[in-house]
């Protein structure tokens, strides 16, 4: 709770490096003091969880039976580049509300967030050691991380390529692991959604942090009835979008994080062209005053097929497929024809529809009527390639602890 105060009197500043190392609005960046907060709160409240159970047993003779829960112990936290200053506390609460160490690798495009919180949390009386961050290259000081024997559990974030990584380095003392992977979400609207929400809904499922959200709504499914109308109007909203410095509080959405990401998805951009998708709005580089960052605008492309490359590999970028269907089996078939399972929602007025895509998707999370709502009591967490080891609940504060059974003889 003491880490709470601080973090809350700094958070400022915090949202103000996360802007500066990673070019995300700093309108963005402030929001999330509250969901920041309420995470840190709900990892103290954890520390009342943590416990065993007293249970009968039928052994011969007088026992008493019980469970204890223990420390994992060390818990390494390997953390991605596109939101730090949220993504580390799902590492950071649950090794201090369990007893665990950590030591937390940032990702070399963004560490700067991480760093100056562990400043904060000596301020806020964290023993030294307990919370350590090491800097540095991913194939150096993660797999360094991945591989130490001296270290008990692995969290996660990033690339499926990288997971499986992970996986293989882990084999080495059993790692305990806990693994978020990409994303290639469906997003799924019917025609008899409420479109003055599924619009700005449906985009900023895909336009917010400028693509680079894990369970980012990429594959945008649109009933075919509805489709041309629905393009024109999410063009017009992505055309409405005010891209630029990150540091201005009238920017929407800022850059990509880096040269190399800004050319993987302009590579996309023109893998969709070629693969014969329709481009209706967006995919160019900004220029003028933004030409030397890394700006894209917001991309739509229409008559996507979900065969397309586009379609299949997580792009993390502002691109939107959209993929026309004509009923909800094949909106299904479709949403998990995919080796991804992140995130996935319905857009609907029908209870029938609703429910049967809330079953039907193979993902972690299914929003409806909204996108991307995620509260540290629910958590989230993956299917197939998407990886696994829920992120939130009691289930994630169990994955750093150790049950121990104990048997006691009473004569
Ligand atoms: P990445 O998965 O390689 O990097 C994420 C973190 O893992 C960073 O801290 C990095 O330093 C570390 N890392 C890299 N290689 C490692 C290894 N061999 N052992 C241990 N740690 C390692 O992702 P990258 O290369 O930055 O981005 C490439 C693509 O990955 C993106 O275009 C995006 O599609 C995806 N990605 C997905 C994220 C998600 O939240 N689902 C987050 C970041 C990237
Ligand atoms: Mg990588």
């Amino acid at each position: 709770m003491k880490v709470h105060d601080v973090i809350d009197e700094n958070f400022e500043e915090l949202a103000l490096l996360e802007s500066l190392d990673m070019g995300s609005p700093i309108t963005r960046t402030q929001s999330f003091r509250k969901f920041v907060l309420q995470g840190i709160m709900y990892f103290a409240s954890q520390t009342m969880n943590c416990m065993g159970q007293t249970i009968p047993n039928s052994l011969p003779g007088r026992f008493t039976t019980m469970t204890l829960k223990a420390p994992v112990g060390v818990v390494g936290g390997i953390i991605p580049w596109n939101g730090p200053l949220m993504s580390q506390w799902w590492v950071i609460g649950a090794a201090l509300a369990t007893g665990c160490t950590a030591v937390i690798k940032p990702a070399e495009d963004a560490s700067l967030t991480v760093l100056r919180t562990a400043e904060l949390l000596i301020q806020a009386g964290v023993p030294e050691g307990v919370v350590n961050v090491v800097t540095g290259l991913g194939s150096e000081a993660g797999a360094a991380l991945a591989a130490h024997p001296g270290v008990d559990r692995i969290a996660f974030t990033g690339s499926t390529a990288t997971g499986r990584e992970i996986i293989k380095a882990s084999a080495v003392n059993m790692k305990r692991l806990q693994l978020e992977l990409g994303g290639k979400s469906p997003d799924v609207i019917f025609a008899d959604a409420d479109l003055d929400k599924a619009v700005p809904g449906a985009a900023m499922a895909v336009f917010s942090n400028t693509g680079q959200v894990c369970y980012a709504g990429t594959r945008l499914f649109v009933q075919r009835s509805i489709q041309e109308a629905f393009v024109e109007r999410l063009v017009e909203f992505g055309k409405s979008l005010k891209v630029g410095d990150p540091l201005d509080p009238s920017t929407q959405l800022g850059p990509l994080i880096s040269e190399r990401q800004l050319e993987r998805v302009m590579g996309y951009v023109s893998i969709g062209g070629n693969e014969g998708a329709s481009l209706a709005a967006g995919g160019n580089r900004l220029q003028g005053d933004l030409a030397g960052g890394y700006f894209i605008e917001p991309t739509i492309f229409s008559n996507v097929s979900n065969s397309m490359t586009i379609a299949r590999e997580e792009i993390f970028g502002p691109v939107i497929s959209v993929i026309p269907f004509d009923d909800a089996d094949e909106a299904l078939r479709l949403a998990n024809d995919t080796e991804y399972g992140l995130g996935g929602a319905v857009w609907t007025s029908s209870v029938k529809t609703m429910t049967k895509m809330m079953h039907g998707i193979k993902a972690g999370t299914v929003w409806v009527n909204c996108y991307g709502l995620v509260d540290p009591a629910v958590g989230f967490g993956g299917y197939k390639h998407s990886g696994y080891g829920w992120k939130g609940g009691p289930q994630h504060v169990e994955g750093f602890l150790y049950q121990k059974s104990v048997c006691i003889n009473e004569d």
